[in-house]
C-alpha cells in the first residue's frame, strides 16, 4: 500500500524546516511539515494565518530553499538542482497563482499579452504562441477578453487570466496561494470550477492554499498547517444516506452521499498536536496522561503537574549551574538521598 502510494506520489515534503532570520530574531515558518500529493490530486490547503502556507508554496516553486528536510517533485529533488536547472522549473515546471491580481498580472499588458510574456521568458514566441495563449483564454472561458488590460476586467475575470497565465508553459504543478481571497464567493466558486476543471480534465496536480471554510467541498482532500506542520487531514467520504426498508433490499437500493471527517495526523516519530482549543478547554499543560481504553486511547491533562519530571529537571538544571534553588532542601539532595 504505502509502495503504491509513493510511486504515484508526486509531491513529497519530507521533514521539512524553514527558518527565517530577521536581525537577530529567528522565527520557525516550517516545523518538520511531511506531505504528499499524489500526481493528479487537487489538494486544499488551510491554516490560521502566519501557519506556514505561503512559505510551503514558496518551497514548491522553488522560491524559496528550505533551511532542513527534502522536497520532491515529480522524481526531482529541488534541494539538487543546479541554478540553471531551477530557473527552468520555475518556467516551466509550476505554474503560480498569487492572491492579489496586481502580482499575477502586468497592468499595462492585455489579457493576451500577460500569457505570453512567461512563453516569451522561456523562448517561446510568434504564431505558436498567440495560438495557445489565445487557447488558454477559451479555456478559461474569456475568449471576448484577449484585448483587456487587467483594470478592464472584474476581480474574478482577473484570477481566470492569472490562471492561464500560470498554465502558459504547460505546468506539471499548478499552485495558487488564496486565489480567491480578494473575490466574494460566487465569483470565488467560478474559480474554483475551473481549478476543478483543470484537474478532472487534463489531470493537473494542483494545490489550493485557503483560508476558505467550504473548500473542502472543492478539493478531494484538505491538509490543515498548524504552525509550520502539518496537524489533521479533511477526507471525503461516501456514506449511506438512505436505504430501501425492504428486508431484500440490494446494492441498487441505497443511496450515497458524501461526508468529511477530519482525521488527525500522526508522524513516523509518533507526534500528533491536540488543537489549542482542546488544550484550553480541558486545561492540558506540558503533560498529559494517556490511558489505552478499548480499541483507543484517552488523553487526559496529567494530575500533580509540580511532581513531573519537567518542573524537575528545571530544577535540577538551577542546581547544577549553582543557581540558587527555590525548594530549600534541594532537589538534587533529595535525590541522592533516595538511592
Ligand atoms: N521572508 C520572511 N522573512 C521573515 N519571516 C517570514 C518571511 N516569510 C514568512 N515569515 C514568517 O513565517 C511565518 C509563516 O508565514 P507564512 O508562510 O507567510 O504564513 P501564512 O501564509 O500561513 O500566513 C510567519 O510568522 C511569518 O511572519
Ligand atoms: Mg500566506
Amino acid at each position: 500500500m504505502q509502495n503504491k502510494q509513493e510511486a504515484s506520489a508526486f509531491v513529497i515534503c519530507d521533514d521539512l524546516y524553514k527558518i527565517f532570520k530577521v536581525a537577530d530574531i529567528e522565527v520557525m515558518a516550517l516545523q518538520g511539515l511531511d506531505l504528499t500529493v499524489g500526481r493528479g490530486e487537487l489538494v486544499g490547503i488551510v491554516g490560521a494565518s502566519g501557519s506556514g502556507k505561503t512559505t510551503l508554496m514558496n518551497v514548491l516553486g522553488g522560491l524559496t530553499m528550505p533551511s532542513a528536510g527534502q522536497v520532491i517533485v515529480d522524481g526531482a529533488n529541488l534541494l539538487k538542482l543546479s541554478t540553471r536547472e531551477l530557473t527552468t522549473y520555475r518556467q516551466v515546471e509550476v505554474g503560480f497563482v498569487w492572491q492579489q491580481g496586481s502580482r499575477n498580472l502586468i497592468p499595462y499588458l492585455s489579457a493576451l499579452d500577460n500569457i505570453k510574456l512567461p512563453m516569451t521568458l522561456a523562448g517561446r514566441t510568434g504564431r505558436e504562441a498567440d495560438r495557445r495563449a489565445r487557447e488558454l483564454m477559451e479555456k478559461v472561458d474569456l475568449p471576448h477578453r484577449c484585448d483587456h488590460r487587467p483594470i478592464q476586467l472584474s476581480g474574478g475575470e482577473q484570477q481566470r487570466v492569472a490562471i492561464a497565465v500560470a498554465l502558459a508553459n504547460e505546468p506539471k504543478l499548478l499552485l495558487a496561494d488564496e486565489p480567491t481571497g480578494e473575490l466574494d464567493s460566487t465569483t470565488s466558486d467560478q474559480v474554483y470550477d475551473l481549478l476543478k476543471r483543470l484537474n478532472e480534465e487534463d489531470g493537473l496536480t494542483i494545490c489550493i492554499v485557503s483560508h476558505d471554510p467550504t473548500i473542502a467541498q472543492h478539493v478531494q482532500r484538505v491538509v490543515q498547517i498548524r504552525d509550520g506542520k502539518l496537524a489533521s487531514e479533511t477526507v471525503r467520504r461516501p456514506r449511506v444516506k438512505s436505504r430501501s426498508e425492504n428486508a431484500e433490499w440490494t446494492a441498487k437500493d441505497v443511496s450515497w452521499e458524501d461526508h468529511f471527517e477530519e482525521l488527525i495526523v500522526l508522524d513516523s516519530a509518533g507526534r500528533l498536536q491536540i488543537p489549542k482549543q482542546y488544550r484550553e478547554e480541558l486545561g492540558f499543560q506540558n503533560r498529559v496522561e494517556m490511558e489505552v481504553t478499548e480499541g483507543g486511547i484517552l488523553i487526559r491533562p496529567a494530575q500533580n503537574l509540580e511532581q513531573t519530571s519537567s518542573q524537575a529537571e528545571i530544577q535540577i538544571e538551577r542546581e547544577i549551574r549553582g543557581e540558587e534553588s527555590e525548594a530549600p532542601s534541594g532537589l538534587l539532595a533529595r535525590l541522592k538521598g533516595r538511592k
